[in-house]
C-alpha cells in the first residue's frame, strides 16, 4: 500500500513520540558521548526522507495551522515538521519564525540536508518549562553544513521559572538543565542578528563544529543565575564571535578543551564571570587548546576578565597554547588577568592531586581600565608545571577604589612584562 504525504508524516511523528518516550537509555548514551567528545553516530535516513521534495522554498511556521504565535499552543511538532521539509528540499530553504511568540519543547534538528537550511527568526521562541519533556537539551542542531540562523527574534529559555531545579554549586555531578542552543557537528554556519534570553543552563554550546561565525548576537540573563555561560566552546575549530554583547549569570564565553583556530573580537561582556578559556582537565581525555584570539572587547562589572582556569586534580594531560589577548579594556572588574591552576568551584572537587595541564604561550598586550579589587593580575601557576612564556606588555588597569592601588600576584610563572604599570609587572 502507498503512503500519502500525511499518513508518513504521521508515522514520522510517531516515531518521535516514540524516541520520546525511550528516551531515558538515549539519555545515558548522550551524556557519555557529550564528555568525551566522541563521534555521535550519523543517522540519516529517517522515515521523512521519502517525503515530498521541494526545490528552494520557504516554510512559514505560522502557517502550518498548527501553531498560533500566541505564546500558549505547542509549536513543537510545526517546528518539527519545518525543519524535516526544509532538511530534504534542495537548494536553499528558509524555514520563517514570524513576529510572535511560539512555545516548544525540546527540538531536535538533525541533518546531513539536502541542500542549505535558513532559520529565519523574528519572532520569539519560548522553551517549554515542562522539565518531564527534556532528554538533553532545548533546540540542538546537528551535523549540518552551511547553515544559517538569522533575524531579530529571541530564543528565550524561560530559566527563572526552573533555576531552583539546579544543584549543581551544591552536587560536583549535578543533573544538568537544557541548554538552549546546541550546535553538534555543524560545518561552516552563521548565527547573526538573533538574541538568547534567560537559558535553563548555557545559552550557546558548540560542540565539534568547524567554520561558524557567531556575529551580533546579544545575550542576556541576570548576573545571579546559575550556570547561564553565554557560549561554551568545546572540540571546534575555526569558530568567530565578532560584535556581540553578553551579560549573564557564569562564562560570558567559555572555551573548552579541543578548541583551536577560536577569534573573539568586538564583544562586550558583563555582568559574567568573564571570558575563560576552561575549565580544564576535569574530564579524560581531553585534547589541546591552541590559537585563542581575543581582540578588541570590552569587560564590564565582571567577575573576571580574561581567565584561564584549569583543575588542580586534572583528569586529563593536556596542554593550552598560543593564547593572545590584544586591546581589552576593563571596567570595574574584579579579577581582569586571572591564570588559575588551582581552579575548584564551590570548593567540592575531588581529592587533590598535581595538575596535569601545560599553559604556555600567552600573550596580553594593550590590556586597559580599572579592576574593582586591588589584584588585577594573577598568575597562579602549578609547581609542578610551571606556566611559561607569558608576556604581559602594555597592561595598565588602575585600581577603581580609594587608598589602594593595583597589584600582580605571580606564582610558577615565566616570562617577561613590559610597558606596565610597574606594580603589574610580576614576572
Ligand atoms: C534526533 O533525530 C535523529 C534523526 O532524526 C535521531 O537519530 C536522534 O536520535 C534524535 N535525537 C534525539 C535526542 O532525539
Ligand atoms: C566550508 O567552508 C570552507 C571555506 O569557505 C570551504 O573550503 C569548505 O569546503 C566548506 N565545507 C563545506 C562542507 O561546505
Ligand atoms: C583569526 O584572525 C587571524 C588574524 O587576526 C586570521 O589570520 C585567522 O584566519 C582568523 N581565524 C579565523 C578562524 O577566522
Ligand atoms: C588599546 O586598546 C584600546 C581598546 O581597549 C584601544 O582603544 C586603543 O587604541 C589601543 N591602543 C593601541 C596603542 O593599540
Ligand atoms: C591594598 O590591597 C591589598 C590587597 O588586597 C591589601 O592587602 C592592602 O591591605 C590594601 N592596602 C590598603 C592601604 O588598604
Amino acid at each position: 500500500m502507498a503512503l500519502s504525504g500525511n499518513a508518513i508524516r504521521v508515522l514520522f511523528i510517531l516515531v518521535i513520540l516514540c524516541v520520546a518516550a525511550h528516551g531515558k537509555a538515549a539519555e545515558k548514551k548522550e551524556k557519555k558521548e557529550e564528555k568525551g567528545g566522541k563521534d555521535k553516530e550519523a543517522d540519516a535516513e529517517g522515515p521523512a526522507a521519502e517525503g515530498p521534495s521541494s526545490g528552494g522554498g520557504e516554510l512559514d511556521i505560522s502557517k502550518s495551522g498548527k501553531c498560533k504565535g500566541d505564546g500558549k499552543a505547542d509549536c513543537t511538532e510545526a517546528l518539527e515538521e519545518a525543519w524535516a521539509s526544509a532538511c530534504k528540499g534542495t537548494g536553499k530553504q528558509t524555514i520563517q519564525i514570524p513576529k510572535g511568540d511560539y512555545l516548544t519543547g525540546p527540538l531536535n534538528f538533525t541533518g546531513p540536508c539536502t541542500g542549505d537550511v535558513t532559520i529565519q527568526l523574528d519572532g520569539n521562541l519560548l522553551g517549554s518549562t515542562d522539565m518531564a519533556l527534556y532528554k538533553s537539551n532545548w533546540i540542538e542542531i546537528m551535523r549540518v553544513e552551511n547553515l544559517v540562523i538569522s533575524g531579530k527574534g529571541t530564543l528565550d529559555g524561560q530559566g527563572p521559572k526552573v533555576w531552583s531545579k539546579n544543584a549543581c554549586a551544591k552536587k560536583y555531578d549535578c543533573k544538568i538543565l537544557p541548554n538552549s542552543l546546541v550546535l553538534d557537528f555543524i560545518t561552516n554556519g552563521t548565527i547573526s542578528g538573533i538574541t538568547l534570553l534567560n537559558a535553563k543552563f548555557f545559552h550557546m554550546n558548540v560542540f565539534q563544529c568547524k567554520g561558524v561565525t557567531i556575529e551580533d548576537v546579544t545575550v542576556t540573563a541576570p548576573g545571579d543565575s546559575p550556570n547561564t555561560d553565554g557560549i561554551h566552546i568545546g572540540d571546534s575549530s575555526g569558530i568567530t564571535i565578532t560584535g556581540t554583547t553578553i551579560g549573564v549569570g557564569d562564562d560570558c564565553i567559555s572555551i573548552g578543551p579541543g578548541s583551536t583556530k577560536i577569534n573573539i573580537t568586538g564583544v562586550t561582556c558583563g555582568p559574567g564571570h568573564g571570558i575563560s578559556i576552561g575549565s580544564l582537565g576535569r574530564y579524560k581525555d581531553e585534547k589541546d587548546v591552541t590559537d585563542i584570539n581575543v581582540k578588541d572587547c570590552t569587560l564590564k562589572k565582571a567577575t573576571n576578565g580574561l581567565r584561564i582556569k584549569s583543575y588542580q586534580s586534572a583528569e586529563s594531560s593536556l596542554t593550552a597554547s598560543e593564547i593572545h589577548y590584544e586591546n581589552v579594556n576593563m571596567e570595574d572588574v574584579a579579577n581582569p588577568i586571572i591564570i588559575d591552576m588551582n581552579y575548584c568551584p564551590n570548593k567540592i572537587c575531588p581529592a587533590k592531586g598535581s595538575s596535569h595541564v601545560t599553559i604556555k604561550d600567552v600573550t596580553f598586550k594593550n590590556i586597559t581600565g580599572t579592576s574593582s579589587t586591588p589584584e588585577a593580575v594573577s598568575l597562579l601557576c602549578s609547581d609542578k608545571l610551571p606556566c611559561s612564556g607569558v608576556e604581559l606588555n602594555d597592561v595598565k588597569v588602575e585600581y577603581s577604589g580609594k587608598n589602594n592601588k593595583t597589584m600582580a600576584v605571580c606564582k610558577n610563572a615565566k616570562g617577561t612584562a613590559k610597558g606596565c604599570l610597574e606594580a603589574l609587572a610580576c614576572l
